[in-house]
């Protein structure tokens, strides 16, 4: 996607290979910077620290990890070392598994002076591989859009999304908002409320900054408005995306996912969830008993960071003082109020039969 015109991934690596950039998603949206990543400590760092962060994008930066741990010491040894250390840096989003188990069985049987050049190409292909796969989900999500707009007859298409599940949370296009990019570019009149999703505020700073950048409209809505505007026929539909879909298609994402999804569903309204193959996870059926849920630090409800009208970067408490707080980062919604999965190999509902389906080698963890 394009910032300023200029285009961009995620993720990618340095001209002369001396190291990985990122985009610094903790500066955004107040600043457009890249970070330079040139070891594996550097790596667990950037993904621990949400420099990166949301789960295609967590995958393709741990395959990138490997890569650059390989490039010190390609032994068995540095190989665990290194899946290890990334296999631990943030328990929910899947994808990191997935990407660091792909890397591992490639490399695992070679040699180790083969190891290095084979874990960068895989470090590619992975994220050229999560840019095509959104860039799917985006065209078999455009036709549920075009037909709900279709329906409506008049006004604008209006979509609700949590969190940020767009090309910030992936290498390109996005989950939730590739079927919102391609609607908009096709002349679809798309209209996005974008829950702020506190604490971390990924909607309010990263879903409303790459919207605004790409010219969709959007309105920012505090997190607890959702269901008062579905009450009054004011969203259309909802898009989320996923961190981990177990195989019965219940689906863990940000914290607050699941609320929204029991509003819709109380209010009819469609509630879909993006997500690519690697999000899936096949050893799991009850979402709710079996998916970890990331529990994340007190100070990001007891504080908020943004910006001062001097233009400082400023963090202030807003909980009473000596009250304490818990910070659950995902939760669950169960299949049963996700009324369909849009996936790279097409739209299905979010069952076992459904994911079997669609995937037929993958119904058992491999
Ligand atoms: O904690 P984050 O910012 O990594 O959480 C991200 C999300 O919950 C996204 O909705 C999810 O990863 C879907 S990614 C396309």
């Amino acid at each position: 996607m394009q910032i300023g015109g200029v285009p961009y991934r995620t993720i990618w690596p340095a001209a002369d290979g001396s190291a990985i950039l990122v985009i610094d998603q903790t500066k955004l949206p107040f600043a457009f910077e890249t970070c330079r990543l040139t070891t594996l400590d550097e790596a667990a760092h950037a993904i621990r620290s949400m420099i990166v962060r949301g789960a295609p994008l967590i995958g393709a930066t741990a395959a990138w990890g490997v890569a650059l741990a390989m490039r010190v010491d390609a032994s068995d040894a540095a190989l665990a070392h290194a899946i290890t250390e990334l296999g631990a840096t943030r328990p929910t989003a899947v994808n990191l598994h997935w990407a660091l188990e792909r890397v591992e069985t490639l490399l695992r049987p070679l040699a180790a002076p083969q190891r290095s050049q084979a874990a960068w190409n895989a470090a590619i292909a992975i994220c050229d591989e999560d840019a095509a796969t959104c860039r799917a989900i985006g065209e078999h999500g455009l036709p549920l859009l075009r037909e709900a707009f279709k329906r409506k007859n008049g006004g604008p298409l209006n979509i609700l999304t949590h969190c940020n599940a767009g090309w910030l949370a992936c290498v390109d296009y996005g989950t939730a908002l590739a079927p919102i990019y391609l609607a908009h570019d096709a002349g679809i009149d798309v209209h996005v409320f974008v829950d702020e999703t506190r604490p971390r505020n990924q909607g309010a700073s990263l879903t409303a900054y790459e919207l605004g950048a790409h010219g969709v409209p959007h309105t920012i809505i505090a997190d607890n408005a959702g269901g008062h505007l579905m009450q009054h026929g004011q969203v259309d539909l909802c898009i989320v995306g996923s961190d981990r879909t177990t195989a019965r298609g219940d689906v863990a994402n940000k914290i607050g996912t699941y609320l929204k999804a029991l509003a819709a569903f109380d209010n009819k309204v469609p509630f879909y969830v993006a997500l690519p193959f690697s999000t899936i996870d096949w050893s799991l059926g009850d979402g709710v008993a079996g998916i970890p849920i990331e529990e994340r630090s007190a100070r990001e409800v007891t504080h908020m960071s943004g910006l001062s009208d001097n233009g400082d970067m400023t963090t202030v408490r807003i909980a009473a003082p000596g009250s304490t707080a818990a910070n659950p980062g995902f939760d669950v919604t169960p299949a049963r109020l996700v009324t369909a999965l849009i996936t790279e190999r097409g739209v299905t509902p979010a069952t076992q039969a459904g994911l079997a389906a669609l995937y037929p080698q993958r119904t058992r963890q491999s």
